[in-house]
């Protein structure tokens, strides 16, 4: 077993997280899925970066303390983190103690070896970036990434010998070709070290927002040199060695993996100055740190500076987060730029999920069900699906290893369509037709089974989807999480229930997203977090302003509202009912009952009968040939000693009749009504 210590970028708090910040988090998750899957020992750790100016300026024009501030964000933060399905083992923040602890250790260890030592910088600024300027690198007299003019700063700092490490760094950069990915990214830091290094300053002067330096306590810590250290402090620098031993040094493991996924933005920080930083502490340095590119929305980097934002949540809430999680894997090639639209998101979800995979689950299910009542039988003949697996799995894993994140899905994607392939060949309804049992028998089996292998393979993507998936083909084996070892083996012997249930993507028609992709004019300071703060938190006497998601949109003084936005209920539930389309094929009133009438009705796929309360309104014949909307998936009920299946959709005015709800034109039977 491995053991894969992974981290992110941690995040300002000055801004709720958008899809890019979101990108990175996702991903991470993705490959620590993989690598849960594949049995290794993983810590995935993710958390907040708070002593930037940004946040402090934020946080004062919220009426707040910084730190009642920052909480409020950290929860926040991880809200949206959950919304996504993102397994993170630690959360570390920079205002904690532990953190505290780990960067006043490192910088005076650096203080010590002479590596840290006093001058004067003048320079520009940029407080997006936190980070000094080199003239020659602006555009138009404006940082290149926030189009913003940075500020002129003359103050006395603490530097640190950064230049005095160039040589060590092309060393170790020689010596381990992978430890800069991908390759671009590596070239681009061999060519900033080859150009030489400057020495950088490592404290701020005049600011109270930060971690004091500790041998001059009234400078801070400059907060590019206090975050990194995030990554140390996470598991135990300065604290706990035994756990900093067991996630970072790795003693005695014979594959040491400490990886750090990172913006292409930041590359910089974490391919040379921390590596020096490291160097100058004498621990050793992580195996890799990988620069993944930006999510783009119209050709821009989506940033909240530059007013290109989408939520990831305005996905989530339509469809779950499954989609998005499989859109931005498989969509962008793992380290270079991709674009993002709602439309691409329609269009790839449609079909990849809609027409695809979930279709294939519905088939798959839906024949278990009708030819073997949902009970299947291992068959020893697996054949060309077994064979396909086993070499799947093989370029799926390479795949993964190498953090090609878009090829590891294209793979598990380009299976599925091996399994359509299986079953339009084989054609299990001939077989069910012709009586042929043991050939039906095996191409159900193996049909489910490798859609069981598809979902294991998806999981790290899709792991709420897969999850659903495995337990429909009938995977007794449900644990915290699928194990390659036990579950990513073709079966040949046992049983399985295999179950039908709802479409679990159902097509998304056209613009159904209601999601503008209106870029948003940026104007005014940002809106506070929509989180409100624990009472606990709020700083005494502070003038907390409502936060913004919370203000109910009716005015004062105005009528309550039938539907208070708290008793709303999510598209995930409305989906949850499944309206159709049907046909009345009979109808005749219930004896004895003054409103009820007793219909057969066409559901396209199947027949029913259902007891509707509509006498009043309708004569029984006029029914008849009538296309009506019904709920299908609603529990059988008994209504004058007959099994209603389902109800009809009639509006029924104070002390008026029953009116059924009509279509211009009648759809057919079985159309879902959304
Ligand atoms: O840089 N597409 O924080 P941050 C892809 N606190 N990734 C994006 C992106 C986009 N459109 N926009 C941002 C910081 N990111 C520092 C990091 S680590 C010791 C300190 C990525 O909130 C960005 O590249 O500005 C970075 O990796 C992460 O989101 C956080 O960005
Ligand atoms: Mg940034």
């Amino acid at each position: 077993m491995s053991r894969f210590y992974l981290t992110t970028a941690i995040d300002y708090v000055n801004n709720r997280p958008h899809l890019g910040t979101a990108y990175e988090k996702i991903a991470a998750d993705v490959i620590a899925r993989f690598h849960r899957l594949a049995g290794d020992d993983v810590r995935l750790v993710m958390g907040n970066d708070e002593h930037s100016q940004n946040v402090f300026r934020r946080a004062k024009d919220a009426g707040l303390d910084p730190l009642a501030y920052c909480d409020r964000m950290e929860q926040e933060f991880r809200s949206v983190w959950a919304g996504l399905n993102v397994s993170f083992d630690d959360f570390i923040r920079t205002t904690q103690p532990r953190h505290k602890v780990a960067v006043q250790t490192l910088v005076q260890r650096a203080f010590d070896s002479g590596d840290v030592y006093e001058g004067v910088y003048e320079g520009w600024y940029c407080v997006s970036c936190e980070e000094f300027k080199p003239e020659k690198g602006l555009i138009d007299g404006q940082c290149p990434v926030h189009r913003t003019k940075p500020d002129w700063i003359k103050e006395k700092n603490y530097f640190f010998r950064l230049a005095k490490y160039r040589d060590a760094l092309l060393e170790h950069y020689a010596a381990n070709p992978t430890f800069v990915a991908p390759e671009s990214r590596r070239n681009e830091m061999l060519r900033l070290l080859e150009g030489g290094l400057e020495d950088i300053s490592v404290s701020r002067a005049g600011q109270a927002w930060g971690i004091p330096l500790p041998f001059a306590p009234a400078n801070v810590v400059y907060v590019w040199y206090d975050a990194l250290i995030n990554y140390a402090a996470a598991v135990g620098y300065g604290g706990d060695a035994a756990l900093f031993d067991r996630w970072w040094t790795q003693t005695g493991q014979s594959r040491r993996q400490v990886v750090h996924l990172v913006g292409k933005d930041i590359t910089r920080f974490h391919c040379v100055v921390w590596p020096a930083m490291l160097m100058s502490a004498g621990l050793p340095l992580p195996t890799q740190i990988f620069g993944h590119g930006w999510v783009l929305f119209k050709g821009e980097k989506m940033s909240k500076s530059l007013g290109t934002v989408v939520d990831p949540l305005a996905a989530v809430e339509r469809v779950g987060p499954d989609p998005l999680r499989l859109f931005l894997s498989k969509e962008i090639v793992f380290g270079n730029d991709g674009d993002f639209s709602w439309d691409r998101f329609e269009e790839k979800y449609n079909a990849d999920l809609a027409n695809n995979l979930g279709n294939l689950v519905n088939r798959v299910t839906a024949m278990a069900e009708r030819y073997r009542n949902g009970r299947l039988r291992a068959m020893p003949i697996a054949g060309e699906l077994s064979a396909a697996a086993t070499e799947t799995e093989a370029r799926w894993r390479a795949a993964f290893e190498t953090l090609s994140l878009d090829a590891a899905c294209a793979v598990a994607f380009q299976f599925v369509d091996r399994i359509n392939e299986y079953i339009a060949t084989e054609a299990p309804w001939k077989l069910a037709k012709e009586g042929a049992d043991d050939a039906l028998d095996t191409v159900l089996w193996n049909a489910s089974e490798a859609l069981r292998l598809a979902a294991v393979l998806l999981w790290p993507v899709m792991p709420a989807s897969c999850e659903e998936i495995r337990r429909r083909v009938g995977d007794a084996s449900n644990d915290a999480h699928p194990i390659w070892a036990r579950d990513g083996q073709w079966r040949v012997d046992g049983e399985r229930v295999v179950v039908s249930g709802p479409a679990l993507w159902p097509r998304l028609e056209d613009k159904e997203i209601t999601v503008s992709d209106e870029i948003p004019t940026p104007s005014g300071p940002p809106a506070p977090p929509s989180v409100p703060a624990p009472a606990s938190v709020a700083a005494p006497g502070a003038d907390v302003p409502a936060p913004a998601e919370a203000v109910a949109p009716s005015s004062p003084g105005a009528p309550e509202s039938l539907w208070p936005m708290e008793s709303r209920i999510s598209i995930e539930d409305f989906m949850k009912v499944d309206l159709r389309v049907a046909k009345v094929l009979t109808a005749e009133r219930v004896p004895k009952s003054k409103k009820l009438v007793r219909l057969e009705i066409d559901l396209g796929s199947e027949r029913r009968t259902l007891v509707a309360g509509i006498a009043e309104g309708y004569e029984a014949e006029a029914l008849v040939g009538r296309t009506v909307a019904i709920v299908a998936n609603l529990k059988p009920a008994k209504l004058m000693g007959i099994e209603s299946n389902g109800m009809i959709l009639a509006a029924s005015p104070d002390g008026g009749k029953p009116m059924l709800v009509a279509f211009d034109q009648p759809p057919a039977p079985g159309t879902r009504i959304r």
